[in-house]
C-alpha cells in the first residue's frame, strides 16, 4: 500500500445519520453482503489511507437490524501484488470448500484480483478466494488464488450464489467481462474449480462498462409457482440519468442460462430514445454498484448501492471521508400494469424510533408554495405524501429549503402532467439549486422518470432526506430517486407545491 493519500482531518458536516459511511476514508461499492448467526456483514470498497480512490481493500461493517452498523477492522487489505476489487461472500453450510474447521461453516469471500505490475499477473483482472473461520472476524487468502482467470484484463465482480433447481445443486458465479457488455455464468462444486456455464449480453444499457451483476430469483406477488430471474448489471457510465446507474432484467435461469424477457436492445448499438424502456434499479444519479446480500433470513431479497456517481465521486464536498451507502432495499416483482415489475422498500431508520413531527390532509392545494410550519422541517426525515393532481398541472415538494449566504437553496420533488388531468406525467428531482453544486460540472443536474398516477389519479411518494441525500420511493416503490444533495446544515424547511389549480392533497405525514 502505498500512503500518498494521507487522511486530512475529517469534515463531518454531511455525515449521515442513517446511511453507512466508513468512520474515515474513501468508500465506493457494496461488497460480499451475507448474512451470518444474526449478523450483516457489509463489506466495501475500501482505500485504508485516503479520501479519494486507491489501495483498494474490502472494509467491514456489522449489524443486527440494516440500519446501525459497527465498524470493523479491515477485512481483506490490498497488497504489493492485487488490489482487492469487488465481489460477494456465502455461507458455506456443507463446506464444499473444505475451509470449515471443526463442524462450523465458514465464510467464503470470492472477490476479484486486481493484479499490479509488481505481480506475474499484472493487468489482469481474475477471480480469488478469502475465507473465514470465526463468522467474518478474520479473513485468510486462498493458497490457490486466483481460481478462475481467463487471461482478460476486465473480468471481475463476482457474485456467487447456491443454485438449487432442475438442473441440480452447485455454486453459481455471475461475473462481468466489463468492457465486453457480458455476464460471465460459472457453475462450481467447491467455490475453487469453475466451469463455463453461459454469456449474456451484450443487451439494453451499453454506453459504459458492465460492472457488478447480480443474479436472483423472486416469486411474483409472493407466489412461489410464478416466479423470475432477475438479472442485475450495473453500469458506467451510460445510466438514465448520466454516469453510474443499475439495469437490471427479468426473466427465466435454467441452472444454465439466463433469458431475458425484457431485452428491448441487443448487440452494442446505442440508441437513446429506448433507454426509458430498460429496466432501471433507480432513475437517480447517486445509486450505483447495487446488489443484494446472501442468506438473508426470510427469504427477503435486500440490496445495497453505493450512493454516488463515478462522474463526480472524486470531487463531493467532505474531507477525511468520502461516500456513504444507500438505506437497505427489500426488492420484490409485483404485478403492475399487467407484468411483473421490480418494486422497492426501504428499511425504514424511523419505524422503531421515528414520532410523527407534523401531518395534513385531505386538503385542496392551491396554486403557489406552501410552507410547513417550522416543527416539519429537518435534515433527517422521513416524508410520506399522496396527492392527486387533477387539473394542476404540477404537484410536489420543496425540499432542504433555506438560505446561505444570501443564495436561496432548494431541491424540488415535482410531478407535471403530461396533458390535463391523464394518468401518465413525469416526477422530476431537481437539485441544480440544492446548495454546493459547483465542486463539478456534471454534479448540479435534473432528473426525470415518467410515472403514472394509479387508478383513482393519486400520486404516492416516500422520501428519505439524510443530510446529504434524497431517496423517493414512488408509487410505492415502482419507482425510485437517489440522489445527493449537499444543503447548508440551516436549510431544513419543507414546502407543498403546486403549479395551477385542482390539486388535492389527500395526505402528508412528516416523521423524525
Ligand atoms: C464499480 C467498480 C468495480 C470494481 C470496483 C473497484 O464501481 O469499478 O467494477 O470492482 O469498482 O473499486
Amino acid at each position: 500500500m502505498t500512503s500518498l493519500n494521507a487522511t486530512p482531518a475529517l469534515d463531518c458536516r454531511y455525515r449521515p445519520k442513517w446511511h453507512y459511511a466508513a468512520e474515515r476514508n474513501w468508500l465506493n461499492d457494496p461488497n460480499g453482503l451475507v448474512y451470518s448467526n444474526g449478523v450483516y456483514h457489509l463489506f466495501y470498497q475500501h482505500n485504508p489511507l485516503g479520501d479519494v480512490w486507491g489501495n483498494m481493500s474490502w472494509g467491514h461493517a456489522t449489524s443486527a437490524d440494516l440500519l446501525n452498523w459497527d465498524e470493523q477492522p479491515v477485512a481483506i487489505p490490498c497488497d504489493e501484488h492485487e488490489a482487492i476489487f469487488s465481489g460477494s461472500a456465502v455461507v458455506d453450510p456443507l463446506n464444499t470448500s473444505g475451509f470449515g474447521v471443526g463442524g462450523v461453516a465458514p465464510l467464503v469471500a470470492v472477490y476479484t484480483s486486481a493484479y499490479s505490475p509488481a505481480s506475474p499477473l499484472a493487468g489482469r483482472q481474475a477471480q480469488s478466494l478469502a475465507y473465514s473461520t470465526d463468522d467474518g472476524a478474520t479473513w485468510t487468502k486462498y493458497a490457490g488464488n486466483p481460481v478462475l482467470d481467463r487471461a482478460s484484463a476486465d473480468f471481475r465482480d463476482p457474485k456467487v450464489f447456491w443454485y438449487d433447481g432442475d438442473a441440480g445443486s452447485y455454486w453459481v458465479m455471475a461475473a462481468v467481462e466489463a468492457v465486453r457488455h457480458e455476464v460471465v455464468l460459472y457453475k462450481s462444486d467447491d467455490l475453487k474449480s469453475w466451469e463455463h456455464l453461459s454469456t449474456f449480453g451484450p443487451a439494453n444499457a451499453t454506453d459504459g462498462v458492465w460492472e457488478c451483476p447480480d443474479l436472483f430469483e423472486l416469486p411474483v406477488d409472493g407466489d412461489p409457482g410464478n416466479t423470475r430471474w432477475v438479472l442485475v448489471v450495473n453500469l458506467s457510465p451510460g445510466g438514465i440519468a448520466g454516469g453510474s446507474a443499475g439495469q437490471y432484467f427479468l426473466g427465466t435461469f435454467d441452472g444454465v442460462t439466463f433469458r431475458s424477457e425484457t431485452t428491448v436492445t441487443e448487440g452494442m448499438q446505442t440508441d437513446d430514445s429506448r433507454m426509458p424502456d430498460y429496466g432501471w434499479l433507480d432513475w437517480g444519479r447517486d445509486y450505483y454498484a447495487a446488489v443484494s446480500f446472501s442468506n438473508a433470513p426470510g427469504g427477503r431479497r435486500l440490496m445495497i448501492g453505493w450512493m454516488n456517481n463515478w462522474q463526480y465521486a472524486a470531487s463531493t464536498p467532505s474531507q477525511g471521508w468520502r461516500s456513504a451507502m444507500s438505506l437497505v432495499r427489500e426488492v420484490r416483482l409485483e404485478t403492475r400494469a399487467g407484468r411483473p415489475a421490480l418494486v422497492q422498500a426501504a428499511v425504514d431508520p424511523f419505524a422503531a424510533s421515528g414520532t410523527e413531527l407534523f401531518a395534513a390532509g385531505p386538503a385542496p392545494l392551491a396554486d403557489g408554495v406552501r410552507w410547513l410550519p417550522v416543527e416539519a422541517s429537518g435534515d433527517v426525515l422521513r416524508i410520506d405524501a399522496e396527492f392527486r393532481p387533477g387539473s394542476a398541472g404540477k404537484v410536489g415538494l420543496v425540499l432542504r429549503a433555506g438560505e446561505a449566504d444570501g443564495v436561496q437553496e432548494r431541491t424540488v420533488l415535482a410531478y407535471s402532467s403530461v396533458s390535463g388531468e391523464s394518468l401518465s406525467g413525469e416526477l422530476s428531482l431537481d437539485r441544480t439549486a440544492s446548495g454546493h453544486v459547483g465542486f463539478h460540472a456534471d454534479f448540479p443536474s435534473v432528473e426525470r422518470v415518467p410515472v403514472s398516477l394509479d387508478g383513482s389519479g393519486k400520486l404516492r411518494l416516500t422520501i428519505f432526506l439524510d443530510r446529504c441525500s434524497v431517496e423517493v420511493f414512488a408509487q410505492d416503490g415502482l419507482v425510485t430517486l437517489t440522489d445527493q444533495i449537499f444543503p447548508a446544515e440551516s436549510s431544513t424547511a419543507v414546502g407543498l407545491l403546486a403549479e395551477g389549480d385542482g390539486a388535492t392533497l389527500v395526505s402528508l405525514s412528516v416523521t423524525g
